[in-house]
């Protein structure tokens, strides 16, 4: 039997990163930031100069990607890009790649083999919809954009990048547009899926709502 997956999509900046590692924490299962590949994606263009509209060229990246994930650094053909690749020009970049259906097909094998025992928990924009449709528990997160823009704020200044809240929250609802009206897989909310607004909620209480709706599904499942 296919090891159980926790699905957990919503918009940019709403806490599905943290919050699906700590799930995945808190269960001992294993964890794919989805994000992370579209953005690696981005990355590999930008740095070699390649049209982010030449989709054939974007799409042979794709398939081609070299990249390691360790529990905590992100290495693109062997060089560590952990920090690079959430700054603001690789997230708007990786927005875009993200439309091209080409890359969306070459990134999808990929997704699908961190499906391993005890079980996955997975975040991004289509992991209930279209990578995981048989995912045992599939979540949609969502948070106000002007808590998310301040969210994103303090996660860039922990990391010492340098950011500014309007253009964030902008940019934030640029992505989003983008995101949700792409004609492949669009960012949308699965009918199976339940939603979870985090507006004024802490990490701890989001995670432990999600675990809390796994085992309740986990233990009627047959
Ligand atoms: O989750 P994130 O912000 O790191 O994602 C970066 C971009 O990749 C975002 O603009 C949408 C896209 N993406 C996607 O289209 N499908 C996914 N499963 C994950 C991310």
């Amino acid at each position: 039997m296919a090891a159980p997956v926790i699905a957990i999509d919503g918009p940019s900046a709403s806490g599905k990163g943290t919050v699906a590692r700590e799930v995945a924490n808190a269960l001992g299962f294993h964890f794919l930031d989805s994000g992370a590949l579209y953005r690696l994606v981005a990355l590999a263009a930008l740095n070699r100069g390649v049209d982010l509209e030449d989709a054939s060229a974007v799409e042979d990246i794709a398939r081609d990607l070299k990249v390691v994930f360790s529990a905590d650094a992100v290495l693109l053909e062997g060089g560590d890009v952990t920090n690079t690749i959430r700054e603001e020009r690789v997230s708007n970049a990786a927005s875009r790649v993200a439309a091209l259906p080409g890359v969306r097909k070459a990134l999808l094998g990929r997704q699908r083999a961190f499906r391993q025992a005890p079980g996955l928990v997975a975040d991004g924009r289509d992991m209930g919809s279209v990578v995981f449709p048989d995912a045992t528990l599939k979540i949609f997160l969502t948070a106000d954009p002007a808590e998310r823009a301040r969210r994103r704020y303090k996660q860039l200044i922990e990391k010492g990048i340098s950011a500014n809240i309007d253009a964030l929250l902008e940019e934030i609802c640029d992505r989003d547009a983008r995101d949700s009206q792409r004609t492949d897989a669009p960012l949308q909310k699965c009918a199976d899926a339940t939603e979870l607004d985090t507006t004024g909620m802490s990490v701890e209480a989001v995670v432990a709502k999600v675990v809390q709706s796994y085992n309740k599904r986990a233990s009627k499942a047959p």
